[in-house]
């Protein structure tokens, strides 16, 4: 990738060094390579094991995330607010310090138990993205983050999300980039093992957002950053080539959407309008 990303309009300088990077790479042998033991666990296996290490200082994608979702989170006036798969409860912190009431989901009872550490308060339930434990329009804003992509299809959360939320209320949804996930085996990796990232693209997201009747508000997607890509595994044994393949590539998926508020012409006007027709 490395060599592939400029060997059109980068220096003849940098594809000599990624060869030579290569030659020293081969010529090392046994020693040059340290493949990434990993074990593939789903997510509620997976999640229990990484629970205790997950809030340690360190992770590049979460590092990148915080601000940008934080900022978003931040559009919001305090009120009834969901940190759906929300894991040791990162953003719920953040919205219950903003000064909403919080409640939080997840499938891991281990990471719920961080959660419930660091916010006593608020209600944690274990529950799944796809059949959310809380009634109909019961959230002023919700936020899903870096969760959806352990998913296999997004529909039924994304559904599940928009019940959820009242008319007219804000979802923030944050994700590891599709193309980071489909170009670089972009999982969710701890130590010992991974749970799967599955690939979504954005146009996945949208037709969710479409059937669920969010309206998108904003879409951002942050590149990875020389920061960012000091973690990743490629980056222990060629550290340049490293940097020349990954810095640049879409990091993150971010959605700022909102629920729509019931149209003044809602209910039978409507219909009327629309000569009865359904579409
Ligand atoms: C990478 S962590 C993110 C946690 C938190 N949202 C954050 O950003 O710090 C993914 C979380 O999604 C949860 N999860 C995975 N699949 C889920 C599902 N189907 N329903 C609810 N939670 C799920 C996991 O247990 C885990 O806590």
């Amino acid at each position: 990738m490395a060599l592939l990303r400029g060997v059109v309009s980068g220096p003849p300088e940098r594809s000599r060094r990624r060869i030579e990077e290569l030659r020293a790479l081969l010529a090392a042998g046994d020693a040059g390579w340290k493949p990434v033991a990993a074990d593939e666990l789903d997510a509620v296996a997976g999640y229990a094991r990484w629970a205790p290490a997950y809030d340690a200082p360190g992770n590049a994608l979460i590092d990148a995330e915080q601000p940008i979702v934080h900022a978003l989170l931040d559009r919001t006036a305090p009120g009834r607010a969901l940190d759906a798969a929300c894991g040791t409860g990162r953003h719920a912190a953040h919205l219950a310090a903003a000064g909403h009431r919080v409640a939080g989901v997840d499938t891991s009872p281990e990471m719920l138990a961080m959660a419930r550490r660091r916010l006593p308060d608020a209600d944690l339930r274990e529950g799944s993205l796809e059949s959310l434990p809380f009634p109909d329009a019961s959230f002023d804003l919700a936020v899903c983050a870096l969760a959806l992509a352990h998913l296999p299809t997004l529909d039924g959360a994304i559904g599940e999300l928009a019940r959820v939320l009242r008319p007219g209320g804000r979802l923030v949804l944050s994700d590891v980039h599709p193309a980071f996930v489909a170009v670089v085996d972009g999982q969710a990796r701890f130590a010992g093992g991974f749970v799967r990232n599955h690939v979504h693209l954005a146009s996945a997201y949208l037709a969710g957002a479409r059937r669920a009747g969010l309206e998108v508000l904003d879409c951002l997607e942050p590149l990875m950053r020389p920061e960012d890509a000091r973690g990743e595994p490629l980056h222990a044994f060629a550290p340049e080539a490293a940097m020349d393949a990954l810095v640049g590539l879409p990091y993150l998926l971010i959605w700022d959407l909102a629920s729509r508020s019931p149209s003044p012409l809602a209910g039978e006007e409507a219909e009327g309008r629309r000569g009865g027709r359904s579409d």
